[in-house]
């Protein structure tokens, strides 16, 4: 393994709070969450239109490949491949059962030849972007990846006031009872790491890199975002 997806690997173990077993555990649990009927809509009215038989659909940062698993399920026509590093992520994915196959790759910094030039119909981010050192070099490749007319949908966190990440994770605004240094600290240490990007910072990022936006809504009372973006034709 190279140094670099090493330090990847253990930046990601560290984000994901230091056990990965239980962030596999977390992410198969909160799949139908985070997939849920306002995800199937958007999927829907935004991607589902650019998918024919063969097509190629690419979920980035697929975690343990839940996504892929329902799509081939229910389209069995597509190509669907997933791209992921976290080796906790990996030996839960059940790739071998279903039809689909994940690569293991930096999206960080992804090798350009990770896909072809032109190969890809549509590609998902579904969390991905907050996990990334920086999400620009992914967005040139995926500009050439994708077809023209592909279609990129991003879901993602978006920053908030610490006041309402703070209520929501209490559950209450007003605090009485004694707190813990340390599980303070890792909720601080999660505010900002999951508080990098405004709406509006996604949106940018996109357009600097050549894509049209179809579609920007806010989610989860605001706490997140779904944006379709379409390489232009
Ligand atoms: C919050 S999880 C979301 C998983 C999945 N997309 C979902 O919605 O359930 C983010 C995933 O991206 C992966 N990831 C983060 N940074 C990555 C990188 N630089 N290269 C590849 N995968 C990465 C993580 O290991 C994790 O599985």
């Amino acid at each position: 393994m190279s140094d670099s997806l090493q330090e990847l690997r253990d930046y990601l173990i560290r984000h994901h709070g230091g056990d990965g077993q239980r962030a596999a555990t977390r992410t198969l649990e909160g799949h139908a969450r985070n997939h849920d009927d306002n995800f199937r809509r958007f999927w829907a009215e935004h991607a589902a239109p650019q998918l024919q038989q063969g097509s190629r659909v690419v979920d980035l940062g697929c975690g343990p490949g839940l996504f892929l698993r329902d799509l081939s399920l229910t389209s069995p026509a597509l190509e669907l491949v997933g791209v992921e590093a976290a080796p906790y992520m990996l030996e839960q994915a059940c790739e071998d059962d279903y039809d689909f196959s994940i690569r293991v790759a930096d999206l960080n910094d992804p090798p350009a030849d990770l896909f072809e030039h032109t190969s890809l119909d549509v590609a998902l981010a579904n969390r991905l972007f907050h996990e990334l050192h920086q999400p620009l070099v992914l967005l040139q490749k995926l500009h050439d990846w994708l077809k023209p007319g592909g279609v990129l949908i991003v879901i993602d966190m978006v920053r908030q006031p610490l006041g309402s990440f703070l209520t929501h994770k209490f559950g209450k605004d007003r605090l009485d009872e004694p707190l813990g240094a340390k599980e303070m600290a890792a909720l601080f240490e999660d505010y900002f790491e999951h508080n990098r990007y405004h709406d509006s910072d996604l949106l940018a990022l996109l357009a600097m890199t050549g894509f049209e936006i179809l579609a920007d809504e806010p989610i989860r009372s605001g706490r997140a975002v779904q944006i379709a973006a379409r390489r232009p034709y």
